[in-house]
């Protein structure tokens, strides 16, 4: 039990809160999924990116996926080691290469034909081989979201697959690449089991004519994905995930990685906010809460869907229909619309849940709020993780430039 009114009390709102716990078991969950093979859990930084939620993780023995050297240097800062690090994403800056390529990570995950001869030229100027993994366009409907669907053709990611066996040859041709791996990733928040079957049908066969080629691929990627429950969403089990492929890996000597993000941390994070006060337009009820789209943009952004709940209020009190805004000025700052709650008064707290993965990352300065502090609740036990941005910090990067 997470006492949210005492920590909101000690805190203060809006407030990020981790229950460190849920997130090792959620950890746990996925590595015990796979015991039946060698397997490298990659944490995806990108859904939450503070540095004790990836040293927690580290703690555990997984390894990051980063889309950045920001993310590199974060994870390598909270203790992971450079040999379980990958860098993914779909556009990369030579420095960003290069830096990679001088912290030795395991692996540059590279998406095209041009940023493999970037990869190359890097490498060459560093007389170092690269160690590669090329990211393959499965051309599969993963059936989510279209703003998080990644492995078909119309989208950015990935190369497809006769692209991709051309892009092995000519790796392995070349002094300074070292092709070790390979990588699919169809999207994310998936709830079907069968479009990620077949895609790691798909690219196991591409492994075998690999082989065939004297091509031998260890680390056989499958991306994040798996998905959460938010609402009433039917689960994927991580034994049936892991079941389904390793199913498609048979005769293959590979290490399987993946790289989860939503799944090891959205339902550990909770999103506190206390509600200032409540309006009404015409027949429309409104209830103005502390925390705004700045901190939590996933409802404005993908309409997503986030459980709000009030703290203190007995059951069976009377209830209507309102909008929980915040106080950003755009008619797109809600956290939920159109849902039943009670009468609220001032400081009234809610929760939002699910708000560990892609929330306090995604969260910005807009209209000069304050990124909002981070908790740890472990063991029955809370700890500050992060600060709360003061206005001094809003304008340090500024300040030194005002002119008369
Ligand atoms: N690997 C790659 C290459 C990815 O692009 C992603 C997510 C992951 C792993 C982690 O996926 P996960 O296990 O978390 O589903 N902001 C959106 C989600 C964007 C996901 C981007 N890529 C949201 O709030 O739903």
């Amino acid at each position: 039990m997470i006492e949210f009114q005492a920590l909101a009390d000690k805190y203060d709102t809006p407030l990020y809160l981790y229950d460190f716990n849920h997130l090792a078991q959620q950890y746990t969950r996925l590595k015990e999924a796979f015991r039946a093979r060698k397997s490298l859990i990659c944490y995806a930084v990108k859904a939450n990116s503070n540095l004790s939620v990836i040293k927690h993780f580290a703690n555990l023995g997984a390894g990051c996926d980063c889309v950045s050297i920001g993310e590199v240097k974060r994870a390598l800062y909270a203790g992971v080691p450079n040999y379980k690090i990958i860098f993914s994403g779909v556009g990369k800056r030579d420095e960003e290469i290069k830096e990679a390529l001088e912290k030795d990570i395991l692996l540059i995950n590279v998406e095209s034909e041009a940023e493999l001869n970037r990869v190359e030229i890097q490498a060459a100027e560093l007389n170092k081989q690269a160690r590669i993994s090329i990211r393959v366009n499965p051309n599969i409907d993963p059936q989510t979201h279209p703003y998080i669907s990644t492995g078909l053709h119309e989208n950015k990611f990935g190369v497809d697959l006769d692209t991709a066996k051309r892009l092995y040859i000519f790796a392995k041709n070349s002094d300074f690449l070292d092709p070790v791996g390979i990588h699919f990733h169809i999207g994310s928040q998936l709830t079907q089991l069968e479009p990620i079957k077949e895609a790691s049908a798909i690219v196991a066969d591409l492994v075998r004519s690999l082989q065939t080629l004297d091509i031998d691929i260890k680390f056989f990627d499958v991306g994040g994905g798996l998905g959460i429950r938010y609402d009433d969403e039917t689960l994927i089990e991580p034994y049936d995930y892991a079941q389904a492929i390793l199913s498609t890996l048979t005769g293959l000597d590979v290490t399987i990685m993946c790289e989860p993000g939503r799944f090891l941390t959205a339902n550990s994070g909770y999103f506190l906010t206390r509600v200032l006060y409540e309006k009404t337009n015409g027949d429309k009820r409104f209830v103005i809460v502390d925390g705004g789209m700045n901190d939590l943009i996933r409802p404005s952004l993908y309409n997503a869907y986030h459980k709000i709940e009030i703290i203190g209020k007995a059951e069976d009190e009377e209830t209507s229909e309102c909008d929980v805004v915040g106080p950003v000025c755009e008619s797109g700052d809600f956290f939920a619309k159109n849902i039943r709650l009670p009468l609220t008064r001032h400081n009234d707290l809610l929760v939002i849940h699910s708000a560990g993965a892609y929330c306090a990352t995604m969260s910005s300065n807009y209209n000069t709020r304050g990124r909002v502090a981070e908790v740890a609740v472990e063991d029955g036990k809370d700890r500050l993780i992060r600060r709360r941005e003061s206005f001094e910090d809003m304008i340090a990067l500024e300040k030194d430039y005002l002119k008369d």
